[in-house]
């Protein structure tokens, strides 16, 4: 057994041979091992090595919306605070009491002018700084400007609000790669949530990661899903950076995803959708623990927030234009029905797979040939175990009624202008039929 690199101190918790088995190209490669999702000391290398480490998303911005709002975030063991300033900005801080370490914010969001500590009563204002401590006026070497709530990294993207615990990650625009030019056509900042879900999974976040990234359950899993959506139909983008996305096709006459034949019932296209996106769902991965799911009239964000190497809770919400929220009719019962017995279905199976792996009989199974992004996810898994600064080639599949090549290197590195759904004016385009073309190239889009 090879040792490998530490990090931050830490120790890499796979062994070469298993970061190897699963580096090979995806024909030959074999999954992460069973320990990788049950072991409680590869989860706190996760939560201290991937969650300091990476951007992360805890909220949107519609989540503190005025001055003087906050809401509170978890990352790992650190709790925050991410409030709106006077000045109108949002700021992140540890939400810990430079005083005694108390926890100085108790409730889950709200209004404030100003925080102050429940143990002492020191109050920081609404940038953080220290404005009042009663008897600290004699101290030697204290200066209150030295004792403000300390400050985390926050940027925000198409209105999602990402910190970063590490000073040393890059930016977050450069840290997402390719992913915002491939989504400006978007402005997602401007949506809205109408729904929130919240549920509590018995299973590894990487087996809900790897659910996501794949619908070769579909048919057996999600027999409604895959009538809107058959499971062949659509294909996969080629990311540089920390994300890995494809869409599936609309098929017959479904508009959207919603139960009762997937219409969407007078609800328009958010801003951006052209024709050819008029015709498909999009589902994103943001590395590591959020789902962004695309659908002409709105848009579908899984949070998942580990708990546990056996525990994940996951925040889902549905977010829509707001002139089509404020609209008399609105009505999204038919979507929040749909992706909430889509997500139970999906919860069911990661739990069982919770369970079947923990026994000792199990060793690391083969992808399908319809895995290649699942494989896509445990290369960004591995790499990060690994450490050993590879940043390992992903297959895509550029269509999936194709087999990828042999070599299992479609990935080409960027996204081509010609890969990139065209902007055709919305409604331009005529529905898929379910019998798609038998084609044998793999780059037809
Ligand atoms: Fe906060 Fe004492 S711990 S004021």
């Amino acid at each position: 057994m090879t040792s490998r690199p530490t990090i931050d101190g830490l120790a890499g918790p796979l062994t070469a041979d298993e970061i190897d088995a699963v580096r090979k190209p995806y024909r030959a490669a074999s999954l992460l091992p069973g320990r990788a999702y049950h072991d409680a000391a590869i989860h706190d290398f996760e939560r201290e090595v991937w969650f300091r480490r990476d951007w992360m998303i805890v909220g949107r911005e519609e989540d503190a919306p005025d001055r003087g709002t906050y809401f509170l975030a978890q990352i790992g063991d650190e709790p925050l605070v991410i409030a709106r300033g006077r000045d109108g900005a949002l700021r992140a801080f540890y939400n810990v009491c430079r005083h005694r370490g108390t926890a100085v914010v108790e409730e889950a969001c709200g209004k404030a002018v100003r925080f102050q500590c429940p143990y002492h009563s020191w109050i920081y204002d609404l940038e953080g700084n220290l404005v009042r401590a009663k008897h600290t006026e004699d101290l030697e070497d204290f200066d209150r400007e030295d004792f403000g709530l300390v400050s985390v990294r926050l940027e925000t993207w198409q209105g999602f609000v990402f910190v970063c615990l590490s000073p040393e990650t890059p930016p977050l625009l450069d840290w997402l790669g390719d992913l915002p030019p491939h989504l400006e056509r978007f402005d997602f900042a401007r949506l809205r949530v109408a729904h929130t879900e919240t549920y509590e999974v018995g299973s590894n976040l990487k087996f809900i990661a790897e659910n996501y990234s794949e619908c070769y359950h579909c048919p057996g899993i999600h027999p409604q899903l895959n009538k809107l959506t058959p499971y062949d139909v659509g294909g996969d983008f080629a990311p540089t950076g920390p994300w890995q996305g494809g869409w599936m096709e609309l098929v017959d006459d479904a508009e959207t995803m919603a139960v009762d034949g997937g219409h969407r019932n007078g609800r328009p296209v958010i801003p951006g959708v052209t024709a050819v996106d008029e015709r498909r769902i999009y589902y994103y991965l943001i590395w590591p623990l959020t789902f962004i799911s695309i659908h002409p009239d709105y848009l579908l964000v899984h949070r998942l927030e580990p708990a546990g190497p056996d525990h994940t809770r996951i925040v889902c919400q549905w977010l829509f234009e707001p002139t089509t929220i404020a609209a008399p009719d609105f009505d999204p019962s038919d979507a929040i029905a749909f992706w909430d017995l889509t997500n139970r279905q999906d919860w069911h199976v990661c739990e069982l797979q919770q369970r079947g792996t923990r026994s000792r009989s199990w060793t690391a199974g083969r992808y399908s040939n319809q895995e290649p992004s699942v494989h896509a996810f445990d290369l960004m898994a591995v790499d990060r175990y690994a450490n050993d600064g590879v940043n390992s080639q992903r297959t895509v599949r550029l269509r999936y009624d194709v087999p990828p090549p042999l070599d299992g290197d479609s990935f080409e590195g960027g996204i081509a202008a010609a890969r990139l759904p065209r902007a055709t004016p919305a409604g331009s385009t005529r529905n898929v039929a379910r019998t798609k073309a038998k084609s044998g190239t793999t780059a037809a889009r």
